[in-house]
């Protein structure tokens, strides 16, 4: 008879990383390295032969589709920051859409029906679930201290087991964020950034995984929708970029549209750091375009669990002496 062995349980030696027990947020989604790779694990499962892509998002997404030389095909977006669908979309295509600063359920439950193949893109989105039926994924980072991890939604997985990622050596500007300050891990984040670029599909790492596991979602959701709210309060009548608040959902960031093209600059001076989406929108759109400008002028204010509403009063202060 086959006997299975079981490697024996360790008891003592030195104490290991003490992380807080506790449950991840989608514990039923498939746990995969990072957003783009969900991307791929769509594409490759479901076989489509193009994908339609919006002009406003991250490049990183068109790893996977050169990877199975996919075509792809741009599409523009509107004020509201909705599709402008004003081509036949092809029958074995599926179509990419971003839930821009977490805010656009509203709009995916409507793309959801007009949209067959619809692939949610919820990176920004984290606290907004995933409709059924919808393939959706999230990409982990962008939301808690982790350097990789995404979770996708997929009626199929793929047949053949994945292997498993390892974190080790990403943590360098999480650590150092802690010692030193955020400041002096930037160059390693950016390093971190160029060690995601190309990696083949895996399995979420255990490391990130057990990070997930120990974080308190509901305080971290909680904490983003009322520094949400207090900032839409403030700065609503200012804010060019005009939308309904969702009720339910905690948002990655404020988005805040002004025709200031140095905004941006001017807090970032004042180290409020905010990131601009996305740097590659410059290289695929031209001064015209409406997306051009979203990617100058649209301001992410950070909500985050790391702050109260007394840094949004200081940061509304500093806004305030530009706008
Ligand atoms: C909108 C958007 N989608 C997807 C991704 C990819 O996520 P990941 O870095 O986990 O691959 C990013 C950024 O990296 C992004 O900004």
């Amino acid at each position: 008879m086959h006997k299975t062995t079981i490697a024996p349980k360790t008891m003592g030696g030195y104490c290991e990383l003490q992380l807080t027990p506790g449950k991840e947020y989608y514990p039923h989604l498939i746990r995969l390295n990072t957003g783009r790779n969900a991307l791929e694990y769509i594409l490759r499962q479901k076989g489509y032969t193009k994908i339609y892509l919006p002009y406003f998002t991250c490049d990183v997404l068109l790893e996977p589709v050169k990877k199975l030389d996919i075509a792809h095909q741009f599409y523009s977006i509107n004020e509201q920051l909705e599709p402008v669908i004003d081509f036949e979309i092809e029958p074995n295509a599926c179509f990419l859409y971003t839930n821009y600063f977490g805010i656009k359920q509203e709009a995916i439950k409507k793309l959801s029906h007009q949209i067959k193949h619809l692939i949610v893109d919820n990176s920004q989105g984290f606290f907004s679930e995933p409709l059924p039926g919808i393939d959706t994924f999230y990409s982990c980072r962008k939301f808690f201290g982790v350097p990789d991890g995404a979770y996708l939604r997929i009626s199929k997985k793929l047949n053949k087991k994945l292997p498993v990622d390892s974190s080790l050596n990403r943590f360098s500007h999480l650590i150092k964020s802690i010692e030193l300050g955020i400041e002096a891990g930037y160059s390693d984040y950016k390093a971190n950034n160029d060690a995601l670029i190309n990696n083949e599909i895996k399995t979420m790492s255990p490391l990130t995984q057990r990070i997930l596991a120990g974080i308190d979602y509901a305080d971290c959701a909680r904490i983003r929708k009322l520094n949400f709210d207090f900032l839409h309060k403030h700065l609503q009548l200012h804010n060019l970029f005009k939308f309904e608040v969702p009720a339910d959902t905690s948002p990655m960031v404020y988005p805040f549209l002004s025709n200031d093209r140095d905004l941006k600059l001017h807090l970032i001076q004042k180290k409020i750091f905010v990131a601009t989406y996305w740097p590659n929108v410059f290289e695929w759109t031209n001064s015209k375009m409406y997306e051009n400008y979203l990617a100058r002028c649209m301001v992410a204010l950070p909500i985050d669990h790391r702050y109260n509403l007394q840094d949004m009063f200081f940061m509304l202060n500093i806004l305030k002496q530009f706008i």
